[in-house]
């Protein structure tokens, strides 16, 4: 073996199809049951449609390298995401934009007559001067736009009131003067037309990679682990950096997700993929319905049944997936200190999300990983 691999998400499995690529053996590891990190999808067994285990992932990019690079193992729908949300029982269009306006609103302004309205609304705060969430937001989109669409689903998302929210979680706001309601401003974006775990497994598809499934790194009841190993072989190491240090500097602290999945029997439950929920009153964020995400699919997936998601979001404790970065100001001189303790690893490369502590989207998971292979390992 010349290089290990800890973790086969997009950021592992670059690596390790990079490496293989270009004559080295690679053992790739992962503790779950099933290769791809977060981006894994496997089809629900009553109904044969494609569900996105870990929250609804769409594939979007404007990085040419990237886009040729994952085009050597799928190709792609052509899926154009939109989102819309439930608010007061009355749906509206995201983000927010002129025909969310204009329907809030119940008007028909132009853009320029949209724009100065919101400009007017939003003089309430000074969003450079805001000390919280909700005085940023107000400075942003004003209040009635801010109590309509972000105050009760930050909320939900937080599990904390936006007054009590750092202004820095939110920098922007956008809003759209024209109707345009697609989700991405990404020059592509698709989804693998094989599903997820097809590409995934197309990546790790090479004689000189060996993926071991159901192996924790810090098992050391099996050989691969982290005292066996480093300082021996290389180490990509793509798990959470605070568990690698034993949590010498504290635990970094994340969001988690909890998922609800439910088959109902109606052909259609929501006419969409995506419906955020903004109000209090409804305790999940929003609700996935998958068979949107593949209309391509219609002649293969039952017309009488489909599967939804309701998504609810907290904090997560220790034992939970970690998905989302907090990033308080304590998080980030944990960040800092663990940069530091990374330098003394020899040979411990450390990437992705949990290894990073970073948000990535897939795309930015593929693209660093292939700047880590050229640069510093190839
Ligand atoms: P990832 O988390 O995928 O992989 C890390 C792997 O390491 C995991 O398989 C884990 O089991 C393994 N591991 C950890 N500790 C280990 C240990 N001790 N021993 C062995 N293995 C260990 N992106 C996008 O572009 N569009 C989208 O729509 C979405 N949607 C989305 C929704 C949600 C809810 C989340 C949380 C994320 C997204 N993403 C996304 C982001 C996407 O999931 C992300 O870019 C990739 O997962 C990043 O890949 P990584 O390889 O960095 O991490």
């Amino acid at each position: 073996m010349d290089l290990l691999i800890v973790g086969s998400g997009f950021f592992g499995l670059t690596i390790a199809e990079r490496a293989a690529a270009a004559g080295r053996h690679v053992t790739v590891i992962d503790r779950r049951h099933h290769i791809g990190g977060n981006a894994y999808s496997e089809d629900e067994p009553e109904t044969g449609i494609e569900v996105h285990r870990y929250g609804a992932h769409l594939f979007h990019t404007s990085n040419p390298t990237v886009w040729e690079y994952v085009n050597r193992f799928t190709a792609f729908t052509s899926y154009v995401h939109r989102v819309y949300t439930n608010h007061a029982g009355v749906v509206y269009p995201l983000p927010i934009n002129l025909g969310t306006i204009n329907q809030f609103f119940t008007a028909a302004y132009s853009p320029d007559e949209a724009r100065a309205l919101i400009h007017e609304q939003a003089g309430e705060f000074d969003p450079k001067k805001a000390t919280n969430l909700e005085e940023r937001a107000i400075g942003l989109i004003g209040r009635p736009l801010y109590e309509a669409f972000i105050r009760d689903y930050t909320a939900k998302q937080w599990q904390t009131d936006p007054t009590e929210l750092p202004a820095e979680v939110i920098s922007r706001l956008p809003v759209r003067y024209t109707y345009d309601n697609r989700y991405f401003n990404d020059t592509w974006e698709g989804l693998p037309v094989d599903g997820y775990t097809a590409w995934l497994e197309r990546m790790a598809d090479h004689p000189r990679i060996d993926v071991k499934l159901n192996v924790d790194f810090f098992d050391e009841t099996q050989p691969l682990h982290k005292a066996a190993t480093v300082g021996q072989v290389p180490v990509v190491y793509t798990g959470p950096v605070d568990r690698y240090f034993d949590y010498a500097e504290g635990a970094l602290s994340w969001r988690t997700l909890d998922f609800e999945e439910e088959v109902l029997h109606v052909g259609d439950f929501q006419g969409t993929s995506v419906m955020n929920y903004a109000d209090a009153g409804i305790p999940y964020t929003r609700i996935h319905e998958f068979k949107h995400f593949h209309p391509e699919r219609a002649d293969r997936y039952p017309s009488d049944k489909t599967v939804i998601m309701r998504e609810y979001s907290r904090f997560a404790t220790r034992d939970d997936e970690p998905y989302y970065p907090v990033n308080t100001p304590e998080d980030r001189a944990g960040l800092l200190a663990y940069r530091e303790l990374s330098k003394g690893e020899k040979d411990v490369y450390f990437g992705g999300r949990l290894g990073t502590y970073q948000y990535l989207d897939m795309h930015m998971a593929i693209g660093s990983a292939l700047s880590m292979w050229n640069n510093h390992l190839a």
